[in-house]
């Protein structure tokens, strides 16, 4: 089901898939906030058309791994992501939103520090209570103050969409600590 302007402007061939590209700037918003031991081993696993993948590498982040179960071209390995694995120190995606709770249970079993750009609304739903926010696997939200029209292209970043849209940072390691909520400001610097 369509959440966004962004996907209802999406070709019909990737509507079956919910692929849609995190625009470039959204992810520099996040790596600006958040930084890691540019060592460490990131996993993207719904890697898209490598929106992500593109500026992890621009903030010379060395190991990165990556792959989508519906490959955007021959160089991108075909993975379902459910039958991965492997562990991974950070995992960091922009999931297809019908599909979070699955893959989020799944990312919280292979890593302990894991990052999904989602609806704001996410926070709501005691199944996902339940499961993450009672545990307190929840470490920070980080809201965009207009909301993101998501669509193809990474490149397009227009500020007309009908989500709020937030980076969600999950931490197994900061259970003890309340989550705190931080705000990006849509239109300005990052
Ligand atoms: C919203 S798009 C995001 C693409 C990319 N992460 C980005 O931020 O630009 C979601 C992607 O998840 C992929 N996907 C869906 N289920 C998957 C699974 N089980 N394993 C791996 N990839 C999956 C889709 O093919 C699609 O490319």
């Amino acid at each position: 089901m369509a959440f966004s302007s962004g996907i209802i402007n999406t070709p019909f061939e990737f509507r079956g898939t919910e692929f849609y590209s995190t625009p470039y700037i959204v992810t520099k918003f996040l790596l600006n906030r958040i930084s890691f031991n540019k060592k460490i081993s990131i996993l993207e696993p719904c890697c898209g058309s490598l929106a992500i993948v593109k500026i992890l590498k621009e903030y010379k982040y060395k190991n990165i791994t990556y792959f989508d179960l519906h490959p955007q071209n021959k160089k991108i390995k075909q993975q379902n992501f459910l039958l991965y694995k492997k562990r991974h120190d950070v995992i960091i995606t922009n999931p297809p939103f019908s599909k979070t709770y699955g893959l989020l249970i799944h990312s919280l079993n292979i890593a302990n520090t894991v990052i999904f750009f989602l609806p704001l609304d996410y926070l709501h739903g005691k199944k996902r209570y339940n499961m993450f926010y009672k545990r307190n696997f929840l470490d920070k939200v980080l809201i965009f103050t207009r909301r993101i029209n998501l669509s193809e292209n990474p490149n397009i970043y227009i500020l007309n969409g009908l989500m709020t849209l937030a980076w969600f940072i999950f931490d197994k390691k900061s259970v003890n600590k309340k989550p705190t909520i931080e705000f990006i400001d849509a239109e300005g610097g990052y």
